[in-house]
């Protein structure tokens, strides 16, 4: 399995339940190190411009609105098949679909506050880490 990077959003719900590190053990027991981190409070363009795939949904404003409520903490998460363990973990973007012992199923309560996010691709992945951190600001990742 090759070794991937992936972007994770705590996202302004679980950090306000005081889950960080909660959330970041999963991560590192489903053997995901973390090898970028930052927190930071969106500015509304930030939180517009990440979303920007989703601008013509009904609930794009609403997504805005809700991840610029308050601060988020922003990973990049390095390991073997990392973007889909770390979806695995996140489970359904609807926590009520959300498998038993998923982050989602654990913290969040709605489709609009869900917690975390996670890139869904290769491809993506790199967009959204370059979106939040430059190069150098991605550790190697100490074997
Ligand atoms: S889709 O339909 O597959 O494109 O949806 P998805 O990529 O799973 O989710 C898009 C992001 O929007 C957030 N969001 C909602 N999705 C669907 N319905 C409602 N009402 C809604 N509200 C917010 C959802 O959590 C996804 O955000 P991220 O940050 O990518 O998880």
């Amino acid at each position: 399995m090759a070794v991937e990077q992936t972007l994770s959003i705590i996202k302004p719900d679980a950090v306000a339940k005081n889950v960080i590190g909660e959330i970041y053990s999963r991560f590192e027991k489903a053997g995901l190190t973390i090898v970028a981190a930052r927190m930071m409070q969106l500015s509304r363009e930030q939180a517009e411009g990440f979303y920007a795939v989703h601008k013509d949904r009904p609930f794009f404003n609403d997504l805005v609105s809700f991840m610029i409520s308050g601060p988020v903490m922003v990973q990049a998460l390095e390991g073997e098949d990392a973007i889909a363990k770390n979806r695995e973990l996140m489970g359904a973007t609807n926590p009520k679909e959300a498998a038993p012992g998923t982050i989602r199923a654990d913290f969040a309560v709605s489709i609009d506050e869900n917690a975390v996010h996670g890139s869904d691709g290769a491809d993506t992945a790199k967009q959204e880490i370059a979106y939040f951190f430059k190069p150098e600001e991605v550790c190697k990742r100490i074997r």
